[in-house]
């Protein structure tokens, strides 16, 4: 995603404290406090604008959701989405998913959504990729039993490289798809990427995992 720089993106950001967490000093977040509620918690790490996370809220008021992305200038267009309309299952959060086991107690998360991730195409930023089993070792310690891990790409590279780590881990496949358009799976909603992507005629693939052994968190 071109970054652009966003004039008053940061001000904006830090006079919302109620719908967006900029967390600068990397605090752990009580999200008990948030919601006072048992409600499960879905997050979406690295969701652009928030188009997706923010129709998925609207759509399932009994779900608590986290939009998570690290730029302000790109969270900043999420904001203006729920500062026009506020949802009380959505707070946004601008940080690092590289920081989330500092900012979460363990098994507090019960899915964790990944879009159209960057793909870090060199082999030297290998481990940056979200699915990087680095990544997938912090979402086992976050997540709750049979919590889902659900990835959709338009990048066939990266995406075969994601089914390598998660195979390659204790996790099992639950669903995946090479044309999830045109697959039997209900209640896609398209991401700013997707729409984009699925505009150039590209194939859209798509998995569920979940982890296959007791969390060690
Ligand atoms: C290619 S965009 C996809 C945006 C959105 N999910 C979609 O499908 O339209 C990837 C996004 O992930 C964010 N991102 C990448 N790595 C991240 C990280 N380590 N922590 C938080 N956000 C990250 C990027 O800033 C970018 O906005």
């Amino acid at each position: 995603m071109r970054l652009r720089y966003v004039e008053g993106a940061k001000e904006l950001i830090l006079a919302h404290p109620k719908l967006i967490i900029d967390n600068q000093d990397n605090s752990f977040i009580d999200l008990e406090k948030i919601w006072n509620n048992n409600l499960p918690i879905h997050i979406e790490i690295g969701m652009g604008k928030g188009k997706f996370i923010y129709a998925l809220a609207k759509n399932n008021p009994n779900i608590n959701f986290i939009g998570i992305e690290r730029f302000d200038s790109i969270i900043v267009k999420a904001l203006y989405k729920v500062i026009k309309e506020p949802l009380k299952n959505l707070i946004l959060l601008r940080t690092d998913a590289n920081d989330l086991s500092i900012i979460f107690k363990p098994r507090s998360i019960e899915r964790i959504y990944l879009n159209f991730s960057d793909p870090w195409p060199k082999f030297r930023h290998i481990k940056r990729r979200l699915t990087n089993q680095r990544f997938l070792k912090m979402y086992q310690n976050l997540m709750t039993e049979k919590s889902e891990l659900h990835f959709k790409t338009d990048n066939l590279e990266l995406f075969e490289y994601s089914v390598e780590e998660i195979s390659n881990y204790p996790m099992e496949i639950t669903y995946l798809t090479h044309d999830l358009h045109h697959s039997a799976y209900i209640g896609n909603i398209m991401t700013e990427f997707e729409e984009k992507f699925t505009k150039l005629g590209n194939n859209i693939y798509k998995l569920t995992a979940i982890f296959k052994e007791e969390h060690n968190g």
